[in-house]
C-alpha cells in the first residue's frame, strides 16, 4: 500500500491508476478506523479496481468547543489495518497541505468554500453551524486530489450522505456516491469513533438510540402517518436512559431534509436523532419507506 502525504503525489498516483484503465474508489475518513469504516472499505474493494482511503481530521468541520483536539488519531494503526485489507493507497495529508492559505498569514482562511443550501437547516445542521460547509469543502478537495469514480460513505451520517449526493448531482461531479448501511455492535449501538469516549454506564445507556430508531421504524411500518407521533415514539424510547440529553429527534423527508407533518404513502423519510451521554454526542437514524397501504 502506498502512503501519500501530498496532493501532488496523490494526484499523480491516481492518474497513473486511471491511465492503466483501473476504476477508482475513495473512502474518505477521519481515521481512528473501526468496523464501520472497514465495511466502507470492503464495499469499495468490491466496487472498484483501485481503492484509496483518506485519513484526515478536517478542522473546518469542527465548531468551536467541539472535539477537534481530542479526536482520536492513530495513523500507524490505521496504516496497518488498511494495508492488511488490501487497500492500494492511503492519503494522509497535513492540515497545511489541505488548507495552504490558512497557513499563510497574508492570505488567511480557506478562501473558497463549497456549500449546499437548505439541506443543513434541520437535524445536525441546526446545531453544528458551519459543519456541513466544512464537510462539502473538504470532500470536494479530496475528490480533486484522489480523482475517484465512486466515493463511499456511511449512511450512519445520514444528513452528510444526502448532502454529498446533492453536491455531486448539482455540481456535475463525474463520480457516484455509494452509501453503506450502518454497522452496529451486538447490542445495536451504531459504531462510532466517539463511542470510545463513553464510560461504562453511558455505554450501557447508549443502546437506547437503537431502541428509538427501531421504535420509529416500527411506528411508520405499523401505519403511523403523523410525524409528531413518530417523534414521540422515539422520545419515549430515549427516556429509558436517565442520563441521556436529547438534542433533537426528528422525522424529515429523506430528500429535502425538511420536517414532515403527514407522512405520505411511498414517501422515503429519515427518522434521526442526536443525544448527549455526558459530553459525548452520538447520532443514529433510519431511512424508512412509508408503506403504500
Ligand atoms: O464522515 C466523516 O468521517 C467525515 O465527515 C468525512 C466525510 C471524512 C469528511 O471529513
Amino acid at each position: 500500500m502506498e502512503l501519500l502525504r501530498t496532493v501532488g503525489a496523490m494526484q499523480a498516483h491516481a492518474e497513473s491508476a486511471r491511465a492503466e484503465g483501473q476504476t477508482l474508489a475513495l473512502v474518505p475518513t477521519l481515521g481512528a478506523l473501526h468496523e464501520g469504516h472497514l465495511a466502507l472499505v470492503r464495499r469499495a474493494l468490491d466496487e472498484a479496481d483501485h481503492v484509496t482511503v483518506s485519513v484526515f481530521v478536517n478542522p473546518t468541520q469542527f465548531g468551536p468547543g467541539e472535539d477537534y483536539d481530542a479526536y482520536p488519531r492513530d495513523l500507524e494503526d490505521d496504516r496497518k489495518t488498511l494495508s492488511s485489507l488490501g487497500v492500494d493507497a492511503m492519503f494522509a495529508p497535513s492540515v497545511d497541505e489541505m488548507y495552504p492559505y490558512a497557513a499563510n498569514e497574508a492570505l488567511p482562511g480557506p478562501l473558497a468554500w463549497v456549500t449546499v443550501e437548505h439541506l443543513d437547516e434541520h437535524l445536525c445542521g441546526a446545531y453544528r453551524e458551519g459543519h456541513f460547509r466544512g464537510v462539502t469543502t473538504v470532500v470536494t478537495k479530496l475528490f480533486h486530489a484522489c480523482k475517484p469514480d465512486i466515493g463511499v460513505f456511511g449512511k450512519k451520517d445520514a444528513q452528510q450522505y444526502v448532502i454529498l449526493k446533492r453536491l455531486v448531482d448539482s455540481l456535475l461531479f463525474d463520480l457516484e456516491i455509494v452509501g453503506v448501511p450502518t454497522v452496529r455492535e451486538s447490542d445495536g449501538l451504531a459504531m462510532s469513533s466517539r463511542n470510545d469516549y463513553l464510560d461504562p454506564e453511558e455505554r450501557e445507556q447508549a443502546t437506547v438510540l437503537y431502541e428509538a430508531v427501531t421504535a420509529a421504524e416500527e411506528a411508520i411500518q405499523g401505519g403511523e402517518q403523523e410525524g409528531q407521533a413518530v417523534v414521540r415514539a422515539m422520545q419515549n424510547a430515549l427516556t429509558a436512559a436517565p442520563t441521556a440529553k436529547v438534542q433533537y429527534a426528528e422525522v424529515v423527508d429523506a430528500h429535502t431534509l425538511q420536517p414532515v407533518d403527514q407522512l405520505a404513502p411511498g414517501q422515503e423519510v429519515l427518522a434521526a436523532m442526536a443525544v448527549f451521554f455526558g459530553d459525548t454526542r452520538l447520532i443514529d437514524n433510519a431511512f424508512v419507506e412509508v408503506p403504500r397501504s
